[in-house]
């Protein structure tokens, strides 16, 4: 059993119709559940669709607990649940979009990979994936907090897995580059995300100003499908990197 979070679009949900595609049994989650459980039904494959704010750990928590009751080991949690947020200038970008950002990109992912972790443990078995972004391995102007949010899901899996060290359980970090979805665009309807209003106003554009920063998508990630498509995201591209730890 997969769960991948943030699966009602993009990365995400392009992942889970691959992973689906090749047997296995899928939980999408997002913050928007009813995207979530139509991504699932049009996947098909016996995929179901959950609501999750990957911010609200207890959430997470029984989200986990019920999908462990009702379909048995988790295998894998992938947390890829993400809003990219661009201001031209960090000191210009709201308080609160700041903290938003790192308690969906950062908290989000921490959040699920402890809680996965307490599943997983007894087991000494299991892999929890966390999306980052080439993001998280240099700065990119116009998009500070983003940047300072990968940084940390790095940081933190790589402690992570560190810390767990013959647990039995697999810690991994993908570090995509530029993928063209709706975050990318500068379009995203999603729930969590910055577009909306704030766009609106014209202060925010989500992710649309660091695609010309960083390159245009192109290749094999066009699609979105980058994050298991059986080889790390970025490999023969040399746009993002993958970073396998334990397997
Ligand atoms: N698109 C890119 O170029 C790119 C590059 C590097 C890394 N990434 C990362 O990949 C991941 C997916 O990005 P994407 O481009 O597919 O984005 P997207 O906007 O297409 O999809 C993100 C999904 O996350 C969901 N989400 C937002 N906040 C949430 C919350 N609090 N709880 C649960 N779900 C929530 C949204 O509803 C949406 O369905 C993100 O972590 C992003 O940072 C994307």
């Amino acid at each position: 059993m997969i769960v991948i979070t943030g699966a009602a679009r993009g990365i995400g949900r392009a992942t889970a119709a691959t992973l689906a595609a090749r047997g296995h049994r899928l939980i999408l989650a997002d913050l928007d559940g009813d995207l979530a459980t139509e991504a699932a039904e049009s996947i098909g494959c016996g995929a179901e669709g959950r609501a999750l704010d990957v911010t609200d750990r207890s959430a997470f928590r029984e989200l986990l607990t019920r999908v462990e009751a009702d379909h048995g080991l988790i295998d894998v949690l992938i947390n890829n649940a993400g809003i990219a947020p661009a201001a031209p200038r960090a000191v210009d970008e709201d308080e609160a979009m700041l903290r938003r950002t790192i308690d969906i990109n950062l908290f989000g992912v921490m959040n699920g990979t402890l809680e996965a972790v307490r599943l997983m443990e007894p087991h000494r078995s299991g892999q929890v994936i966390n999306i980052a972004s080439v993001a998280g391995l240099m700065g990119v102007p116009g998009l500070a907090g983003y940047a300072a949010s990968k940084w940390g899901v790095i940081g933190f899996t790589e402690s992570i897995r560190a810390e767990m060290s013959g647990s039995g359980l697999a810690f991994t970090c993908v570090m995509p580059g530029p993928v063209a979805t709706e975050m990318m665009a500068g379009t995203s309807s999603s729930p969590g995300g910055a577009g909306g209003a704030d766009r609106r106003r014209g202060r925010h554009r989500e992710g649309a100003s660091h695609a010309s920063r960083l390159e245009r998508p192109a290749g094999p990630f066009r699609d979105g499908s980058a994050a298991l498509a059986g080889k790390s995201p970025g490999q023969g591209t040399g746009r993002g990197q993958g970073l396998h730890a334990d397997r």
